[in-house]
């Protein structure tokens, strides 16, 4: 009765009146102390001395740690130990924590920390990939190359190729919520930390560690974060930790907070990168062979940078089937903030360098790029009514458009016979589902696009719109429209196979009142409320009988970080599974006091019909107490059929992929460069969608977060490797004047064919990468300026569109 439904965020009327409590919000006892940390100036160099003495004269300050002061662990990294909370003999990057100012109150920390004078012994920093390529500056002793078929032949002996290079900046997480911490201290030693972060074991592991405790003497609790992104996924360790070692130092409550500008300068963004390619075709746009060299910078530390540059070679074919294909990929070591996850975790930068590819062969051949597109795409699996199974009804269409309907397309299959001399083995035949696999190896069984696109070509009514921008570009010498249509498929698992578990801890009170609490935390993205519904499902029950409460390692240990989109897959199996349990205990319970089958037993609509009789369910709650039946249970779940061998590249990564499509169109002013988002049309599949109304606010949020990532947001470094764009004055997020105009979103009709939570699919990150069509759509309107292939890099800022109209219009 609750699942399905379009249900608004649960604590939305809390979020627009401002009474949403974050971590600075939560009232602190008396004696509260705050903290900042004092910040290398210089990016890399030996660190010889710190005078520190005017900081601790300072007003306010009530000490000052450096990392000789840490009792145990100075580390936060979420991976391989070499990120120090506080700086011992090297500094790394503009920004990195060199001591810890402990101070009565926000301000005479922040001021006090300015006061350090540190000696830094200044060597000439790595920041660029040329930089780190020239000084072989890396994780890992080479790059990671995986291959499938033979790529070299294939691209050689093909008839036509291009090749190119497209530089992908990276992107700032700009979370409404900084950074937030507060420790207090307990009984014996005992830590009680409130974290804005993704990951409360995390924090608990890495707190733990800095305090030298078990971690059953850690508890970490986070009730919500205002936005995380990714980026509340490792970078929230270093000031839970700092709180919690002035805490333990100074007996009293720590509480920590970033300014924007230092949460900007010290923590990680999105990973940028260059992606060198080289592809061979045919004269339909049938992609023969082709080869990526992904240049990633990562940043001084390694942090999660290894799994976000394999999730970009995992997103390399993004809807295509290759056949002959390498990829290659440098994790980059630099002296900059260590680069960290952000929405689409490496996924969107892998497919960005195919989309790229589509649209530079669409442009060598005078093809429409969504021609050169579907030759490629993976043939769909069978449509369900093709089979004689029940079609699903129809569902959760915005009220502007129609739903879809399920058209299904055979592909024909291309010529491909002439191929026959290639010395490379044959390649799949196209539009045969039968034995496609992704580059490494992973058979695609659910692919849905080409019915996708149909439909959603048909709804934005693509040709007719292409054949009208053409006409008004034909007309037009000043201003130059553009319009994309492309894909997303995104595979939906953690690539670390364990991190696929979640559990689940529920109470039935004696009131009947139900208590829900599982391992995922509430970032905006509705999480709460779904595990709500699920609960609200299983029972029978109206949402005011469930409360969903703060996340809290003390009830629900060892979870993985809320990431990877899997937090409604994951926790909400583990949600059903306690449920449920209870459940049962409370029909057998029921059936055994009326004298019937427990099958007689319903739970509906706030009543439990015990066969012929009604009661209510906290009726049933108080009679289970009385009959002393247990009504509190855990649930856990791992996800099946996983297989993933990550140095071959070879194996199962994913349980299934999630899909979407999306066409932009737009209008660009070739004297200055600048732009507008005309209209934007979005038909995405979230499987059988657990609540329409959140899901659609993923969407249209991924959307405008991908598009401003490829479009305005561009982060600026200088040659001392100082960020020079640390604040919304200089690094532009798109606002609300920059969405489209006409924005349509549709979710398309269909069920997962994987057996996840009510056959629903995962929506967290995948809308994201189609804000790619934005970036497609201004490689056209530039492309309408002349002969030459734009090559837009990205951010495609109205500065590098209107330098790409000067080179396409001059050659
Ligand atoms: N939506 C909002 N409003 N705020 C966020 O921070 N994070 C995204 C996505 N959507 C985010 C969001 C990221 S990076 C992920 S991995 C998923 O939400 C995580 O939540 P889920 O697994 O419950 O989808
Ligand atoms: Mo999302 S980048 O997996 O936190």
């Amino acid at each position: 009765m609750s699942v399905g439904k379009p249900l608004p965020h649960d604590t939305a009327a809390l979020h627009v009146t401002g009474a949403a409590r974050y971590v600075d919000d939560i009232p602190t006892p008396a004696g509260t102390l705050h903290l900042a940390f004092g910040l290398s100036p210089v990016a890399r160099g030996a660190l010889t001395a710190m005078d520190l003495s005017a900081v601790r004269a300072a007003p306010g300050v009530v000490t000052v740690l450096t990392a000789d002061d840490l009792p145990f662990a100075n580390d936060v990294s979420p991976s391989v130990h070499d990120e120090p909370l506080l700086a011992t003999d090297r500094v790394h990057y503009v920004g990195q924590p060199l001591f810890l100012v402990v101070a009565t109150s926000h301000l005479a920390a922040r001021t006090a920390a300015r006061l350090g004078t540190p000696e830094i012994a200044e060597e000439t920093p790595i920041l660029t990939v040329d930089e780190a390529l020239a000084a072989d500056s890396r994780f890992e002793d080479g790059p990671v190359i995986w291959t499938k078929g033979q790529a070299e032949v294939a691209i050689t002996t093909a008839p036509r190729v291009v090749q190119g290079q497209i530089e992908v900046g990276g992107q700032e997480h700009f979370y409404l919520e900084g950074q937030a911490a507060l420790a207090l201290p307990q009984d014996g030693g005992e830590m009680v930390v409130h974290s804005s972060t993704q990951h409360p074991t995390e924090i608990q592991h890495k707190v733990a560690e800095a305090l030298g405790l078990p971690m059953r003497d850690v508890r970490v609790e986070t009730r919500r974060m205002g936005g995380g992104f990714g980026g509340k996924e490792s970078q929230g360790n270093a000031l839970a930790v700092a709180c919690a070692v002035a805490a333990r130092a100074t007996g009293r409550p720590c509480k920590m907070r970033y300014d924007r500008d230092d949460d900007m300068v010290i923590t990680g963004k999105r990973h940028d990168l260059r992606i060198e390619y080289r592809a061979g075709f045919d004269e339909t746009g049938r992609l023969l062979g082709v080869e990526f060299r992904h240049l990633i910078r990562c940043g001084w530390a390694q942090d999660l940078s290894l799994p976000v540059a394999d999730r970009a070679m995992l997103h390399a074919d993004n809807a295509y089937l290759l056949d002959h294909v390498r990829i290659e990929s440098h994790r980059l070591k630099t002296n900059t903030c260590s680069a960290t996850a952000f929405r689409g975790f490496g996924g969107p930068q892998g497919m960005v360098g195919i989309e790229r590819v589509m649209d530079h062969i669409a442009h060598d051949l005078g093809l429409d790029p969504l021609t050169v597109r579907r030759v490629n795409y993976y043939a769909d699996a069978p449509a369900a009514g093709a089979e004689g199974g029940p079609s699903a009804p129809p569902q959760h269409s915005q009220g502007n458009v129609a739903p879809p309907e399920d058209i299904s397309k055979t592909k024909e299959s291309g010529d491909l016979a002439s191929r026959g001399a290639l010395d490379v083995p044959e390649p799949h035949v196209v539009g045969e589902a039968e034995g496609q696999t992704t580059p490494y190896g992973m058979a695609v069984t659910d692919f849905i696009l080409n019915r996708m696109t149909d439909d959603l070509a048909a709804r934005c009514e693509y040709d007719a719109r292409r054949a009208r921008v053409a006409e008004w570009n034909a007309g037009n010498p000043l201003l130059k429209r553009g319009i994309a249509l492309t894909p997303v498929k995104f595979g939906i698992s953690f690539t670390l196979t364990h991190l696929n578990q979640a559990g689940a801890l529920v109470h039935v009170y004696q009131d009947g009142s139900v208590q829900v609490n599982h391992g995922g935390t509430e970032m905006g993205q509705g999480l709460y409320q779904k595990m709500a519904q699920v609960a609200g499902e299983s029972f029978g029950l109206g949402l005011e009988a469930i409360k969903v409460t703060a996340t809290d390692t003390g009830k629900v240990p060892n979870t993985s970080a809320t990431a990877a989109s899997s937090g409604s897959d994951l926790n909400g199996m583990a949600v059903k599974r306690a449920c449920d349990a209870i459940r049962e205990r409370m029909a057998d319970c029921l059936a055994g006091l009326y004298q019937v089958p427990v099958e007689d037993v319903v739970f509906a609509e706030n009543r439990v019909r015990i066969g012929a009789e009604e009661i209510s369910f906290p009726r049933a709650a108080q009679l289970a107490y009385e009959n002393r039946v247990s009504l509190s249970a855990t649930g856990f779940y791992k996800t099946p059929d996983l297989a993933w061998d990550r140095k071959a590249g070879t194996g199962r990564p994913f349980f299934y992929f999630a899909h979407g499509a999306a066409c932009t169109e737009v209008v660009i002013d070739t004297l200055t460069g600048e732009y507008r988002i005309l209209r934007t049309d979005i038909l995405h599949d979230v499987g059988r969608s657990l609540n329409p109304a959140l899901d659609i606010g993923q969407i249209e949020g991924g959307y405008v977060q991908g598009a401003g990532w490829l479009t305005t947001e561009e982060l600026v470094w200088d040659d001392k490797g100082r960020l020079r764009t640390h604040a919304p004055s200089t690094y532009k997020i798109p606002a609300c004047g920059d969405r489209p105009e006409v924005f349509n979103v549709a979710l398309w009709d269909g069920e997962n064919a994987a057996e996840t939570i009510y056959r629903s699919k995962a929506v967290g990150e995948p809308p994201f990468m189609l804000g790619i069509s934005a970036l497609m759509a201004l490689s056209d309107a530039v492309g309408a300026c002349g002969a030459a292939y734009p090559a837009l890099d990205a951010p495609a800022t109205p500065e590098q569109v209107l330098a790409a109209v000067r080179r396409v219009r001059h050659g």
